[in-house]
Order: structure tokens, then C-alpha cells, then sequence
């Protein structure tokens, strides 16, 4: 297989698939411009498990597939015939869901004698930012906060230094939203219903605690999170009320548990940004939607001198777009392909910008 590359300054066409939660995502990127970006989500299929399923992902991902691939080229005008490059997520994620984008990579890649781009997943939520707000400043620190992560990174270089910082030591971010909706009755996926109710509550109502915030976690797990106790507190908050025969007031306890999250999160990326000597803090993954959460970012950055860069949600959650964008700045900056023989890595270090 021929495997030229594409000129490091051009602008390459590049399709980018990803498969590794509930979403099938394909895209068309040329150099940092979206051309399409269409994505299929299972989620619904997995709303009365509470959680993703990963056998019904794969099989949604199967399906879903071709069509996906056609309506990326149909939206974008664009034939297979024209693409410079593949990317493909390879990791982390699920594995089975992993292995149906890059099998779909692969056979592109094969026939069409295209080379392959296998990319990180992590580090895709910030390549895509190129899409909205231009090239990314480096070096910066980004949060990236979904049902499946919650991670803190350093960007020196988006094609080849990014150093983890922190990450959640149990539940994500979302996944915490997800379980504490649950808790108050509220559907799947939790974090959209939670945000909406808390804006009738109190946020102070409840001191819920604070994880990894004391004097001795911040030695250990300086920017680290934690949510599973919080959780908990969330759980036996809501117990004890119901045991004493009062109406859990949802509102409150919603705006409560908010507050404690976003609090954390937001209070760790600035200090993580201010040790590190970056100027600008990047939020991406599912959560970024949250109303609290950008409000919070943006005040602590403000006095910080900090920007924040929030791609729009369309592109913070899962999508093809990511992968494709990651994939063209790697081309762009001269990046040698992926072998065909690329494996899917389920745990792929952040350090692994391709693999
Ligand atoms: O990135 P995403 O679509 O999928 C992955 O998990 O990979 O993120 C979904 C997560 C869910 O946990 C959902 O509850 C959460 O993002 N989420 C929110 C909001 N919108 C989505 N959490 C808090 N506030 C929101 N507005
Ligand atoms: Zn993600």
C-alpha cells in the first residue's frame, strides 16, 4: 500500500470516525474547516439500563455505520475518491465499539489506498476546538469531562506532548450526574435534566462535600478527582429525608450537588492552568454543556487572566469531527501515518496522541 502524505502545509481532507461510547460519529474536516459532521447516537437504547451497554453499542455502531459514512459525504459534497487521509479513533473507550470504527477505517483505508490515522479519543476533544475557535494555543490545559471521563491535561503539542494531570479516581463527572438523577427520578441521561431543575434550587442549601479538596488530597491527588463519595453523601442526604417523611426537595438537592461538582472541577483546571504556566483552559466532553459549570469556568478564569475556550456542544460531545480535526493537525504537522496493523487500545495512555 502507498501511503503518501499529503504536503505538511496543506490543507488535507481528511475523514474521521468514531465508535468508541454510544455515538457513531463521521466527519469531514479539510485542514481546521468542518465540511460535515454526522453523528447517530444510541443513547435511548441504553435509557432504561441507566448506562451504556456495550454489546447493544457495538451493534448499534454496525448499523449505523455505512449510513453515517454516506451522509458525511453527502453533506459535505465530497466523494471518497477525494480524501487525502483516515482517522479513526483507536482508543480508549469500549472495545467492541472500538473495533467496528477501526475495522470501517481499515477497509477505507485498503481501498481506497488512503493512509490511516489511529488517534486518541482524549486528546480528539481538543483538536476539535481548531473547528470553532482556530489554532490551539500551546501550551494550554484542558478538562474534559463526559459520561466516560474526567480528565485534566497539559497541551504542549496536540500531535505529540500531552501529559495527563489529573483524572477521577471513581465515577465521571457525568456518570456522577447520570447516577444522582437517578436518585431523584429524574431520566437518562441525568446531567441535561439536573441542570435545568437546579436552576430552581439553592446551591447552598446542602454542603455536600468537596472530594479531593482537603489540605492532604491536594498532596496526593492534586488534580485528581472524586465523585463516588459525593455520590453517597447525595444518597443519604435524600434517605434520611424520605426516612423523616419529608419531600426530598429536588431543586435544592440538585443545585447542591451541582455546585460541589462544578466547584471541584473548576477550581482544579485553574490551579492546574496556573502551575503550568498556561494561559488558556480548554472544556470538552458532555458536561461542558452545563450551565453552572461554564458560568463558574468563566468567572474563575476571568480572575485568573485565563481564556476559556468552550467548543460549541455539538462538538463537545462524541462526534466524528474530533477525530477528523485531530487527524488533519497531524498530517498538517507532518506526522507519519498509523500501520494498517493498528490495534484498538480500550485504555489507551493520554500520552498516546496516535497510535
Ligand atoms: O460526551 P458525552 O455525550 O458522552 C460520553 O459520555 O462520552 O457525555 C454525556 C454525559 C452524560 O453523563 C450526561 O449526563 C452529561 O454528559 N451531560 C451533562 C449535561 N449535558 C450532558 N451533564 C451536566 N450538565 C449538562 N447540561
Ligand atoms: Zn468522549
Amino acid at each position: 500500500m502507498t501511503t503518501t502524505l499529503p504536503s505538511p502545509s496543506a490543507a488535507p481532507l481528511v475523514l474521521g470516525i468514531e465508535s468508541s461510547c454510544d455515538e457513531t460519529g463521521v466527519a469531514i474536516v479539510r485542514g481546521q474547516e468542518l465540511l460535515s459532521n454526522a453523528v447517530a447516537s444510541s443513547v435511548e437504547e441504553h435509557a432504561r439500563f441507566g448506562g451504556v451497554i456495550p454489546e447493544i453499542a457495538s451493534r448499534a455502531h454496525l448499523e449505523a455505520m455505512v449510513p453515517m459514512i454516506e451522509k458525511a459525504c453527502d453533506d459535505a459534497g465530497v466523494g471518497l475518491g477525494e480524501l487525502d487521509a483516515i482517522a479513526v479513533t483507536s482508543g480508549p473507550g469500549l472495545a467492541g465499539a472500538l473495533l467496528v470504527g477501526v475495522a470501517a477505517a481499515k477497509s477505507l483505508s485498503l481501498a481506497l489506498d488512503l493512509p490511516l490515522y489511529g488517534i486518541n479519543h482524549l486528546v480528539a476533544h481538543v483538536g476539535v476546538d481548531v473547528l470553532e475557535h482556530g489554532e490551539l494555543p500551546e501550551p494550554m490545559c484542558a478538562l474534559l469531562v463526559s459520561g466516560g471521563h474526567s480528565n485534566l491535561l497539559l497541551v504542549r503539542d496536540i500531535s505529540s506532548d500531552v501529559i495527563s494531570l489529573g483524572q477521577t479516581v471513581d465515577d465521571a463527572a457525568g456518570e456522577a450526574y447520570d447516577k444522582v438523577a437517578r436518585l431523584l427520578g429524574l431520566p437518562y441521561p441525568g446531567g441535561p435534566h439536573i441542570d435545568a431543575i437546579a436552576k430552581e434550587g439553592n446551591p447552598q442549601a446542602i454542603a455536600f462535600p468537596r472530594g479531593l479538596t482537603s489540605g492532604r488530597d491536594m498532596q496526593n491527588h492534586r488534580y485528581d478527582f472524586s465523585f463516588s463519595g459525593l455520590k453517597t453523601a447525595v444518597a443519604r442526604w435524600v434517605e434520611a429525608c424520605s426516612a423523616a417523611g419529608r419531600e426530598v426537595p429536588v431543586a435544592d438537592v440538585a443545585a447542591s450537588f451541582q455546585d460541589a461538582v462544578v466547584d471541584v472541577l473548576t477550581r482544579k483546571a485553574v490551579l492546574a492552568c496556573r502551575e503550568h504556566d498556561a494561559k488558556d483552559l480548554l472544556i470538552g466532553g458532555g458536561v461542558a454543556a452545563n450551565s453552572r459549570l461554564r458560568e463558574y469556568a468563566q468567572r474563575r478564569c476571568d480572575e485568573a487572566g485565563i481564556r476559556l475556550r468552550v467548543p460549541r456542544p455539538g462538538l463537545c460531545t462524541d462526534n466524528g469531527a474530533m477525530v477528523a480535526a485531530l487527524g488533519s493537525q497531524l498530517i498538517m504537522r507532518g506526522r507519519a501515518p498509523s500501520a494498517l496493523d493498528l490495534a484498538t487500545d480500550s485504555s489507551m495512555p493520554l500520552e498516546v496522541v496516535q497510535a
